[in-house]
């Protein structure tokens, strides 16, 4: 891969967009590359989450406009098309996605910082939904997953203004869960997903269906799938090890102390 590349410690993955001259400017190979490295990763059985961030001062500005410029209606439909399983390669992966947002995220690189599960950014991160200014409106989800994920209102002031938004910006609404130092943005990143990945695989992914469930307006789905995931866990070898090894600590606790 080319625009793309795959990092690996321990069981944590780091896919990193490498256009930094172009502030990763999305083009269709580097679209084909990203669908390529989640598909891969959502399968392999050695990772356990996956962190996603950019080369430079991009984490990416966008579908890459002077492409846009030169295709025609038939390629333009054609990458709007397999957006569409880009993003689904990053919003169902099986492996829980941070983003490590380094800088510049808008447009198509906004829409893909809202498709992961946990957002960390840098001081330097901007976020924006610019189309606008180009005549056009997301194309890769950006107005149904700002909408969900941000609030309507939030929504409608970033597509209608096309605006530019500091990552500090969007704390408040729980959208990004940390601000950092440039240099502290990775070893966090990294750190977080070494502590998911560490987790009993079968919690981890279950987690992560259960909360894209709740998007659901009925939440009786939601409540069987949650019920049936929690019965299934307590029966596996790690949950009745880790009960157990609780109560085992407590009583040993106890006896110290003297406690019945
Ligand atoms: N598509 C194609 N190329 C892009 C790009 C995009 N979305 N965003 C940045 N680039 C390229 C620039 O053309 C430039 O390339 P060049 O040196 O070959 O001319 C390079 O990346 C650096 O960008 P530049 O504009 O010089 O950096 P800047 O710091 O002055 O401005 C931005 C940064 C992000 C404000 C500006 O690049 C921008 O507005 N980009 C477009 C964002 C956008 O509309 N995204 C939505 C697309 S649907």
């Amino acid at each position: 891969m080319d625009t793309v590349s795959i990092t690996r410690a321990g069981r944590v993955a780091i896919v990193t967009f490498r256009r930094a001259d172009q502030l990763n400017a999305m083009n269709k190979q580097m679209m084909g590359e990203i669908t390529e490295a989640f598909e891969s990763l959502s399968a392999d059985a050695a990772v356990g989450a996956i962190v996603v961030t950019g080369e430079g001062k991009g984490f990416m500005a966008g579908a890459d406009i002077k492409e846009y410029a030169t295709q025609t209606e038939a390629e333009f439909d054609a990458f709007q098309k397999a957006g569409a399983r880009m993003y689904a390669a990053i919003e169902q992966n099986a492996k829980p996605v941070i983003a490590a947002v380094n800088g510049y995220a808008l447009g198509g690189g906004f829409e893909i910082v809202l498709a992961c599960d946990i957002v960390l950014a840098s001081e330097k991160a901007r976020f924006g939904l610019p189309e606008i200014k180009l005549g056009l409106v997301p194309g890769g989800g950006g107005t149904q997953r700002a909408t969900r994920k941000l609030g309507r209102n939030r929504a409608n002031h970033m597509l209608l203004t096309g605006g530019i938004y500091p990552a500090s910006d969007f704390v408040a609404c729980g959208f990004v869960a940390e601000v950092l130092a440039t240099d502290a943005l990775l070893p966090r990143a990294q750190e977080l997903a070494e502590g998911i990945a560490a987790e009993p695989p079968d919690a981890v992914e279950g987690l992560k269906r259960l909360t894209a469930l709740a998007l659901d307006p009925d939440p009786t789905p939601g409540f069987e799938a949650e019920r049936a995931l929690v019965t299934a866990l307590y029966r596996s070898e790690t949950g009745q090890a880790r009960v157990r090894a609780f109560a085992e600590r407590s009583a040993a606790k106890a006896a110290e102390k003297g406690r019945p």
